[in-house]
């Protein structure tokens, strides 16, 4: 309402009058507040209604020496006083009579006055000064009035007064282009406070032009997910569509034990190299092992066993021992099966998607941790076939039908399948993921039924992002290069119908 009385008083004011010549006065004169005055001013302004010049004042303050000779009159002054109208003072009398700052100030300003002539001697050279100025310019910046550009440049220079802060408002406020007596307001937003507003104002709501280009309110400043997050939680919504239960991956620390041992890897795979892997210098070791299952384990690597040769070399527990970074998420796919082992079989359909470490050279498309999709299908009696209808059933609900598959090498599957996707914008077969059948001999030794069979795939979560997000660098996706901005505003991609 106070907006609204400015408003009025300052359209009110121009329609009969020329201009507004300072807006602080006017608003003194009509009782307003400045602020509201200014703010107006500048609304009006921008829709043409006024225009208006800005006025900028600088307010000064008296420093201590400046309020001393306000009070006491200036330096130059009171050597002059006192310096006898008739004959002269010796230098020493003076310095003697006057406060030292006075005496030192004043004996270079008052010769330089011509008001006293200099030597060992003073004496006046004019009979009499008739005003202080300096202290009348030092009453009037302490009243608060204006003083002349040299007259303020000399006090500053003098150290006598220093500025405050600036005011500011408008001078040469006068109608504009668009003027009219009172403001046209045009509805925008209907909202509750604005249809008040609009009643109290009298303007019509009904049968009239609404502006629907008007900006809307801004956004409120939120999380938003990363686009792995984005892209994880469509892998999600795709297995769990199919009928997968999401693994426990919390717990980035594995043992070497479940990481390799369990799987298969011999202890001399090159893959167990600290340069390859993050092992853990405290805790160096895991604390417990299901020892019957560990000593199974320890047989077939040693010599075999259910239905395998093994790998001929003397197993050692200190090196199953080993905790380390996980460095993939089958690692937690094999805790899961030696768990569902426990119990009476039930088949089961598990997925995980979470983070992986390896200890590699970084690079635009590499990083020393990455985050891993993985499935798994456990039941009686799966085939390869079974494997090759699940991952084209997985892959076509990722937009990628076109399949084809490479015979590869796992330890811990057999047959292991590379899973290759025709790119039809590239037109050529990029690599997508890694597949296979758990070897039989690690799922027994677990405790699985005989004829219980595991399909299983993998692939990595920032490939598909990449793609999808566009982004050609890792680092720009992944670490402390991340540029939230880009993140932020980064739209959600929808596999399979944003994939370019
Ligand atoms: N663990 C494999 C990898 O790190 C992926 C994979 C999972 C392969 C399951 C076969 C079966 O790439």
């Amino acid at each position: 309402a106070r907006r609204e009385m400015a408003e009025e008083a300052i359209l009110g004011f121009l329609k009969n009058n020329d201009e507004i010549p300072d807006s602080g006065e006017f608003a003194v004169e009509h009782d307003l507040d400045h602020e509201q005055v200014k703010n107006v001013i500048k609304s009006l302004q921008g829709f043409g209604y006024i225009e208006a010049k800005v006025l900028r004042r600088e307010l000064w303050d008296l420093t201590d020496e400046g309020k001393k000779y306000a009070a006491e009159g200036s330096p130059e002054f009171q050597f002059f006083s006192a310096v006898p109208e008739e004959g002269s003072i010796s230098i020493d009398d003076l310095k003697r009579m006057l406060d030292p700052c006075v005496f030192h100030v004043g004996s270079k300003q008052a010769p330089k006055k011509n008001w006293v002539a200099m030597g060992n001697q003073v004496s006046r050279t004019v009979q009499h000064v008739e005003e202080d100025k300096v202290k009348e310019m030092l009453l009037q910046i302490h009243q608060g009035l204006e003083l002349d550009k040299e007259s303020l440049k000399s006090l500053k220079t003098r150290k006598l007064i220093i500025s405050t802060k600036a005011w500011t408002g408008y001078s040469d406020v006068k109608k504009g282009p668009n003027y009219a007596p009172k403001r046209k307001i045009l509805p925008t937003d209907l909202t509750r406070e604005n249809l008040l507003k609009y009643a109290r104002l009298g303007v019509a709501i009904l049968n009239t032009e609404y502006n629907f280009n008007a900006k809307g309110q801004p956004l409120l400043d939120s999380g938003h997910l990363h686009p792995l997050l984005k892209v994880r939680k469509q892998f999600k919504d795709i297995f769990c569509q199919m009928g997968f239960e999401e693994m426990p991956t919390n717990n980035f620390v594995e043992s070497s034990f479940w990481n390799f041992d369990a799987l298969f890897q011999p202890q001399q795979h090159p893959a167990r190299d600290s340069h390859d892997t993050f092992f853990l210098k405290a805790p160096s070791t895991t604390r417990e092992l299901p020892e019957d299952y560990v000593e199974r384990v320890k047989q077939v690597h040693e010599s075999g066993g259910y239905g395998s040769r093994g790998y001929n070399y003397e197993w050692k527990r200190e090196e199953a021992n080993k905790n380390l970074l996980r460095t993939h998420t089958t690692a937690v796919s094999s805790r899961m099966l030696y768990a569902l082992a426990k119990g009476p079989f039930t088949p089961k359909k598990y997925f995980s998607i979470d983070r992986v470490f390896r200890n590699e050279a970084v690079d635009r498309t590499h990083l020393a941790e990455f985050h891993q999709v993985e499935g798994l299908v456990c039941d009686r009696g799966l085939t390869l076939g079974d494997l090759i209808g699940v991952l084209q059933e997985f892959f076509s609900r990722l937009g990628m039908s076109k399949l084809r598959f490479k015979p590869a090498y796992n330890p811990y599957t057999e047959p292991s399948m590379e899973i290759f996707s025709y790119h039809e914008k590239h037109e050529k077969w990029l690599e997508i993921g890694n597949s296979g059948m758990f070897r039989p001999e690690m799922l027994q030794s677990m405790g699985l039924p005989d004829d219980v069979r595991v399909i299983a795939w993998g692939l990595s979560l920032e490939r598909p992002t990449m793609i999808l997000y566009k982004i050609e660098n890792i680092r720009e996706l992944f670490g402390h290069k991340v540029n939230l901005t880009t993140i932020k505003q980064s739209r959600i991609c929808r596999i399979g119908i944003d994939s370019p």
